[in-house]
């Protein structure tokens, strides 16, 4: 039975596309914990480590998974290059769907459902005391989608319905209620949007060179972009 769920794991872990990447990892039993995983001395590894991985968890290459707990009845896809720390995701209901190159900070947590409120009980009755599905306990405003390049900050919490655009910063302790505009700064309770990151041009060059399309390998080329731009957002 253990060795079993171990070559599970290992079958999971080994990745088709890119020799150190995970295209996708599915565990189906609890067992799956404290999984360390690092493909690949060279190039752009993907990283699990120290983490709790349970349902139908598609990870990209070259992301950073430590400590995190992923609880998973759907799908989460979880990006190129996203790196995550002490990071909670219970997903029941809908996708979670995490884009490429984000940052994730330690004690932030992404619910995606809630308990029904609008009847006799709040609790988990069907599931506790009637034996039934657990998903008949629960309900969601919808997919949480946090696209690509989004900086989410220490302890906050992604609420179920919500789209966190592209580029968009997300301060330390919010409470992300409601969509999040592309390249703004947003902090608080409810969060709510400070600024924007960059005037409109910068935002749309931003968006022409599509650069979060591409994965490490590719982009290792083109360092002179990413200074560019720095360049060009400081001079403004
Ligand atoms: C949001 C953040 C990036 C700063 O953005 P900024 O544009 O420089 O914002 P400022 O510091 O100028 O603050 C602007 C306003 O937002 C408020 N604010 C800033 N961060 C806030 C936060 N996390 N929660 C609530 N309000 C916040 C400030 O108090 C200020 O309010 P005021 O205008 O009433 O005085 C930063 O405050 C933050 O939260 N960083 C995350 C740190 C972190 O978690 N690091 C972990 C590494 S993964």
């Amino acid at each position: 039975m253990l060795k079993n769920h171990l070559l599970g794991t290992i079958a999971c872990i080994s990745g088709k596309k890119k020799g150190y990447s995970i295209r996708r990892l599915v565990c189906d039993k609890a067992f799956y914990h404290n999984i360390k995983a690092v493909k690949g001395l060279k190039g752009y590894p993907t990283t699990i480590v120290r983490s709790y991985m349970y349902g139908d968890i598609n990870c990209g290459e070259a992301a950073k998974i430590w400590d995190c707990e992923v609880i998973s009845l759907g799908k989460v896809k979880i990006g190129i290059g996203t790196a995550m720390n002490h990071v909670k995701i219970r997903q029941a209901c809908n996708d979670v769907t995490i884009g490429n190159y984000c940052s994730i900070g330690e004690g932030t947590r992404i619910i995606e459902f809630n308990h029904k409120v609008f009847r006799l009980s709040s609790s988990y009755y069907c599931s506790n005391i009637f034996k039934e599905n657990m998903i008949n306990d629960i309900e969601s405003k919808g997919n949480i989608v946090i696209q690509d390049d989004v900086w989410i900050g220490n302890n906050c919490m992604i609420l179920s319905g919500v789209k966190i655009g592209r580029g968009a910063v997300i301060g330390a302790g919010s409470i992300v209620t409601k969509d999040v505009e592309p390249y703004t700064i947003n902090a608080g309770n409810p969060c709510h949007k400070i600024r924007d990151r960059f005037d409109a041009e910068t935002k749309m060059k931003i968006e022409d060179t599509k650069w979060w399309e591409e994965n490490p390998e590719s982009l290792h080329n083109k360092r002179e972009v990413f200074d560019e731009f720095e360049k060009i957002i400081l001079s403004r």
